[in-house]
């Protein structure tokens, strides 16, 4: 580099020094995350947009053209990414209509039960479904739930099982009681609860999700909300391949689906909508 270049680079101000390196050629990196995770951002690319420059500037990038090699080679850049950009928001008994409509139909069932959650974030999700089961006395050892997220330190969190009382707001206090252990301002997840949970790091659209297994019940909940509708249809295909049979049931959250996704039919009891594999 020119000697009066250089001076002048390294005076610069940190955001002029953004302007002098090249953070605009955005769309082929978008283009790469969804193909990768599903995820579109439309309208979030201003906010995302930043994220990702200093994102690239932390590993030492100074275009996004040398931050796209440096994910095209590098699986521990890509997981990085992905942990930064994906929302992992949950929290215990969400959407609890469904989780007690599964408790109640499966009290109907003597079959031991697998139950999966694609994606399961920080483990909210399954820890509620297995207190629930537990709660209507549904043996336990009966029960396998399968948790899988894309985000490698969601998972991480989920299986360490701590929770701070935020995400234990909608739980009844007699609950908190019986299913936790108070360690300082935070919550650990009972024994008997955490060993009905498996989590795995897992992306939906990869070869690894077909070797879950089947499933009688299957929960994906607020994550097609990120995915446009071929997307969708993509996501909904994986998760028919793991149905056991067309017994399954299928349930997804509130604002995931506009249309019912082709290979599903709807049915609507106990006000209580879900879905299972077309006859
Ligand atoms: C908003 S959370 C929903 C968690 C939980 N199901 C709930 O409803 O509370 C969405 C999760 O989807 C995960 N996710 C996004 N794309 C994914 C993919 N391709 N495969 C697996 N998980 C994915 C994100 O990492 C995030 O944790």
């Amino acid at each position: 580099m020119f000697s009066w270049f250089k001076r002048k680079r390294e005076s610069l101000a940190p955001i002029e020094r953004i302007r002098t390196e090249d953070f605009t050629k955005t769309t082929e990196l978008y283009h790469y995350f969804t193909n990768l995770t599903g995820i579109h951002f439309d309208q979030k690319e201003s906010i995302t947009t930043p994220k990702l420059i200093r994102f690239a500037q932390g590993q030492g990038c100074n275009s996004f053209g040398e931050l796209m090699e440096k994910l095209r080679s590098d699986s521990s850049v890509r997981e990085a990414l992905i942990n930064l950009l994906t929302v992992n928001e949950t929290y215990f008994f969400r959407e609890k209509g469904q989780l007690d409509f599964l408790a109640h139909h499966s009290c109907m069932v003597s079959t031991p039960l697998r139950i999966l959650c694609a994606p399961g974030s920080s483990g909210e999700e399954a820890y509620s479904i297995a207190i629930i089961l537990a709660e209507s006395d549904f043996p336990l050892s009966h029960v396998q739930i399968v948790s899988i997220d894309i985000n490698t330190e969601a998972t991480n969190r989920a299986r360490a099982g701590v929770y701070t009382n935020r995400a234990l707001h909608r739980l009844p206090a007699p609950l908190k009681e019986r299913y936790f252990v108070a360690e300082g301002t935070s919550y650990r997840v009972d024994e008997t609860i955490k060993k009905v949970v498996d989590f795995r790091s897992c992306n939906i659209f990869e070869a690894e999700f077909l070797e879950l297994g089947f499933f009688d019940t299957i929960f994906s909940r607020n994550m097609l909300i990120y995915f446009d509708l071929p997307t969708i249809e993509k996501a909904v295909n994986q998760l028919k391949k793991a149905a056991r049979n067309d017994q399954t049931l299928f349930f997804f959250g509130h604002a995931d689906l506009l249309t019912t996704p082709s290979g599903l039919e709807s049915r609507v009891e106990e006000g209580i909508k879900y879905y299972t594999l077309k006859k």
